[in-house]
């Protein structure tokens, strides 16, 4: 949702802002832009893809060995170029970028225009090099001047400012949105996030709320809101320019599909580090998970987890509606929240209502991202950086956490064994590629499709139907089984393929039920189950099957792979790019 970063090198900027803010483009494409600074501020910008702009008219030919860039999701004003960042005051002194919303640029803009200034865009993050030029306009450095404009500004937040006035200093800011800064050899940086910086450092300071940061060549300072100068921890963090990159695949979504074997054998050694902190919980009641999208399937997951092995009751809330609930948490309440990104606002939020009344933890994949310094214990997912916009291994190492967090809460560790073999099964379905790709031909062109489960396999049929949706633009309906005859079974006609998740277990026969009524109403079906299941293959019209030792309820670990590589498959086909899907950014960092 936005991605900004800043850079002081020792050569030009403008190609290293490039390369830089290309990391981040998994957090918008509406547009992108570059200011840099030597004897003059000089600003290139356009709507559109990186690559889109830089043909027409070439990002990288402005001189100096400082200066920001972004790339948009658009949130105010439409994604235009006039919208692109980076933003100007009336002298084109200043130039701004920002990921975030400023919730009362209105008033600020109208008090601003009676004051003399002139606005050319329509976007809230114009404010901000207004306000900072009529504090320089005062006596006021940039630093202080930037400061000031933060007392005036309500909302979220991350901030690069540069001023043709100062030209040997840029400042950072950041409040509710991400903000890193990268120290390398005599070259330093800000970024919204981690690899973006990856090719020059993996020195990292994590900025918290409302702290700056003042970036000179000479080296980096942090101060809190009252311009106080603070020390802070710089931590070396283990990964690598390679993990950000393609490394020969098509896109970052099948790279990082084909990754997910290696990355439940990561995510896998944190068992130990889980035995840990599930030591430090208090005694809980209950079990609240707290999530958005795909984060919030693998929450599904886990309740039946909770339920089935511990006995626990559980309950599963959207992040965005989870204010509602506030009136039922005590500190009986474990709450636990699943995350990617750890910034995502809906999520945050909702951490801080639990804060209030209950313990939290939080299932993290991005190390120092927001929600690990907020909540009272963090569980790490591993599953490396993700940069499809589309979550793929990212979710199956939060749903190995889900596993070994009740793992290790209960008395019973025989599943652990069971996890052990699930990387091997996930390689085989990644072999089948080809028999997918097949399949993703002959469903492209439907309009809509049905993703069914029961149990453990109703989540997996969401997030199935959630790929979809995001990376195809095919319309997709996920259903526990056994309600779609309770209304949208009279949806289903012959254009409506269904697809099926079927491992072997307790749901098994009642879902096989299901297909018959799909069959019987004209809809093809997908089978995805045991390759030993001769009646569940017969029934179906495609099938892709596994190992016969994959129980429902470790299921759910490896059956969503075929289902990503369908959605992957099914996307290319039509022409898409997967790795950005359209009006989507991988960090929803606004409510
Ligand atoms: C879907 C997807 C989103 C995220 C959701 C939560 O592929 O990526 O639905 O799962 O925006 O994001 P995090 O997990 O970062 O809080």
């Amino acid at each position: 949702m936005c991605g900004i970063v800043a850079c002081i090198i020792k050569d030009e900027a403008s190609t290293v802002l490039l390369e830089c803010v290309r990391r981040l483009e998994y957090r918008g494409y509406d547009s992108v832009g570059i200011a840099t600074l030597s004897e003059d501020l000089y600003i290139k910008k356009g709507e559109g893809k990186i690559d889109e702009v830089q043909e027409k008219i070439v990002l990288t030919d402005i001189p100096g060995n400082m200066g920001i860039a972004q790339v948009r999701w658009a949130t105010h004003g439409l994604p235009t170029g006039k919208n692109a960042h980076p933003h100007t005051d009336c002298q084109k002194r200043i130039a701004v970028v920002h990921n975030g919303i400023i919730e009362n640029y209105k008033e600020i803009k109208n008090s601003l225009i009676d004051e003399g200034h002139i606005f050319v865009s329509d976007t809230d993050t114009e404010v901000i090099p207004h306000l900072i030029e009529k504090y320089m306009d005062m006596g006021n450095g940039l630093e202080v001047a930037t400061r000031m404009t933060t007392k005036d500004i309500k909302g979220s937040y991350a901030i690069a400012a540069i001023s043709a006035d100062e030209p040997d200093k840029i400042i950072g800011v950041r409040k509710e949105s991400p903000l890193i800064v990268g120290v390398g050899e005599k070259e330093f940086f800000i970024a919204s996030d981690v690899p973006a910086v990856l090719d020059h450092t993996n020195k990292i300071i994590y900025l918290n709320d409302n702290e700056m940061v003042i970036l000179t060549a000479d080296g980096v300072i942090v101060k809190d809101d009252e311009g106080k100068v603070l020390e802070k921890e710089i931590e070396t963090i283990e990964w690598t320019s390679d993990m950000a990159k393609k490394g020969g695949y098509k896109h970052f979504m099948l790279k990082e599909i084909h990754e997910q074997p290696e990355v439940v054998k990561n995510t896998l050694m944190e068992y130990s580090e889980i035995e840990k902190v599930v030591q430090n919980f208090s005694d809980f009641k209950r079990v609240c998970f707290v999530a958005c999208g795909t984060s919030y399937h693998a929450s599904l997951v886990g309740k039946y987890l909770f339920e089935t092995l511990l006995g626990i009751p559980t309950d599963v809330i959207l992040s965005s509606e989870f204010i509602f609930s506030e009136p039922s948490l005590d500190s009986d309440t474990l709450v636990i929240f699943i995350s990617q990104s750890g910034e995502t606002a809906d999520t945050l939020k909702a951490l801080k209502v639990a804060n209030k009344k209950s313990e939290t933890l939080v299932i993290v994949n991005v190390l120092g991202s927001t929600a690990t310094r907020e909540a009272n214990h963090v569980i790490y997912s591993r599953a490396g950086p993700e940069i499809g916009v589309a979550a793929t291994k990212t979710y199956v190492s939060q749903l190995v956490c889900i596993y070994l967090l009740v793992i290790a809460l209960s008395d019973d560790k025989k599943l652990l064994e069971e996890i052990k073999k699930v990387p091997d099964r996930m390689k085989s379905a990644i072999e089948d590629e080809e028999h997918i790709i097949e399949i993703a031909k002959k469903y492209k062109d439907a309009t809509d499709f049905f993703f069914i489960g029961r149990g453990f396999s109703y989540p997996t049929a969401l997030e199935g139907s959630l790929k979809l949706k995001e990376i195809t633009y095919i319309h997709g309906e996920g259903y526990a089984a056994g309600e779609l005859k309770h209304g949208p079974l009279a949806l289903i006609d012959d254009d409506v393929p269904v697809l099926a998740v079927v491992p072997p277990g307790q749901s098994h026969d009642k879902t096989l039920g299901n297909i018959e009524e799909v069959k019987a109403r004209g809809a093809s079906v997908i089978a995805v189950g045991s390759s030993e299941d001769t009646v569940l293959r017969s029934e179906a019209h495609d099938f892709i099957g596994f190992e016969a030792d994959i129980t429902e309820m470790i299921s759910p670990i490896p059956y969503v792979v075929p289902l990503q590589l369908l959605s992957y498959h099914i996307s290319v086909e039509r022409g898409i790019d997967p790795d950005k899907p359209k009006n989507l950014a991988k960090c929803v960092t606004v409510e």
